[in-house]
């Protein structure tokens, strides 16, 4: 008994713990909800600069997304252009002419925020300046231009768990200490299972997985470059770790990129259909992945669009309970997810894995829903049926994303 009492004490402390390392100053969740936004490394790569910068958040504005909720401007790699003679980063001249807190005032001035990039290592993925050994003054110089947010990178660092969590702590502890709140994603890509240390740490989120190419499926022939399902059946099984401040991270969406070249176009990533963008859309909003698109906001088609702006779909995202849904049923052609919301509704994502189309029927009950329920379709945005079932047919890899609202016991 006194051993029970003793491992509960711990539990209280460690998840005591925990809360102070991911909350902000005030004790509030730095990031209560998952973080949405544009990101800009999978469609630019390092191709970027502060006009163009500015004109995503203009975007992001005028196309209604700003409204929806996207609120984060991410810079990722390839902003950097090396130290001063104090060791202070500073931004490449030629790409950021006016400076990163210039850049990050555009984005106050619009009510958006601001993320940038770094690694802990000395170079960066893309072989730019990084961060390793200047934690604190990085921290401060990202607190001085008033940047929100960090991706902090590993590559070029060591393989082991331990130098992973030191070096991860470190910068977290550094932006702490930095008189800014900046939430931290961790970015290493899933082979320390950060999902177990990365809030430990002071991470708010962390990547699952490798990054995303822009395709379904990786092929039995390749040897890497994950698509929508490989990346979907790494994250989907990490529901318990994930929650209100922190989240479990599955890369951006590829939603508008239709095989257009950049680095979601290398591994195989010749394109996806639009209702395999529509599938990537509702399962990372199920699983509470963060939200960034990458794809070209100025030059979006309606079908992008309609994507991206589902705000019913968002509502679930953004759900206050944070619960990631759980996969109950999983075979070669039916996924089926299950997400509690706060208001005592259930979310209901139905995907169609198999390349032809199928008529499934499902009892509630079998879900551990035992309920009868109103059934309203997320993506006609109708009331499409009632009961204790649902049967219909889903196109190949289709989602289907219902709201359940219970009628009576
Ligand atoms: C990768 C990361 C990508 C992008 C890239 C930049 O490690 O997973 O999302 O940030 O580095 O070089």
């Amino acid at each position: 008994m006194k051993r029970f009492f003793i491992f509960i004490f711990s539990l209280v402390i460690i998840s005591h713990q925990i809360k102070s390392q991911i909350n902000g100053r005030d004790g509030k969740l730095l990031a209560p909800t998952p973080p949405m936004g544009w990101m800009s490394w999978n469609f630019f790569a390092d191709k970027i600069n502060e006009k163009d910068l500015m004109e995503m958040a203009d975007a992001m504005l005028s196309s209604g997304m700003a409204k929806a909720g996207y609120n984060y401007i991410f810079i990722d790699d390839g902003w950097q252009g090396g130290r001063d003679n104090k060791n202070n980063m500073i931004a490449d001249p030629q790409k950021f002419p006016s400076g990163i807190k210039a850049l990050a005032k555009y984005m106050h001035d619009r009510g958006l925020k601001l993320g940038i990039y770094s690694d802990a290592a000395q170079l960066t993925c893309a072989g730019y300046t990084a961060s390793l050994g200047f934690e604190e003054q990085d921290a401060k110089t990202f607190a001085n231009w008033d940047i929100d947010y960090l991706k902090y990178d590993y590559c070029n660092a060591p393989e082991d768990v331990e130098t992973a969590k030191a070096r991860y702590k470190k910068m977290a502890d550094a932006l702490r200490k930095s008189g800014r709140e900046i939430a931290m994603g961790i970015c290493e890509w899933g082979p320390r299972k950060p999902w177990l240390w990365g809030a430990e740490v002071g991470g708010q989120l962390w990547r699952t997985t490798y990054d995303i190419r822009d395709k379904w499926k990786r092929k039995t022939t390749e040897t890497w470059g994950d698509g929508i399902l490989d990346i979907l059946d790494i994250n989907a099984g990490l529901h318990a770790y994930a929650g209100p401040g922190h989240w479990n991270d599955a890369d951006m969406l590829i939603a508008g990129l239709y095989g257009k070249k950049g680095p979601s176009g290398d591994g195989g990533g010749t394109g996806c259909t639009d209702v395999e963008y529509q599938t990537q859309f509702s399962l990372w909003a199920m699983m509470n992945s963060p939200l960034y698109a990458t794809n070209d906001l100025r030059r979006m088609n309606e079908a992008t669009r309609k994507i991206l702006l589902n705000e019913e779909i968002i509502e679930l995202n953004q759900d206050a309970l944070g619960k990631q849904a759980v996969r109950k049923i999983h075979n070669d052609s039916i996924n089926v997810f299950v997400k509690p919301l706060a208001n005592g509704d259930v979310a209901l994502a139905i995907l169609n894995r198999s390349d032809a189309a199928q008529t499934f029927s499902i009892n509630f009950s079998a879900l551990g829903l035992p309920d009868k329920y109103e059934l309203r379709d997320l993506w006609l945005h109708k009331k499409t049926g009632s009961g204790t079932q649902w049967k219909g047919s889903i196109a190949p890899h289709e989602t289907k994303v219902f709201r359940l609202l219970m009628q009576e016991k």
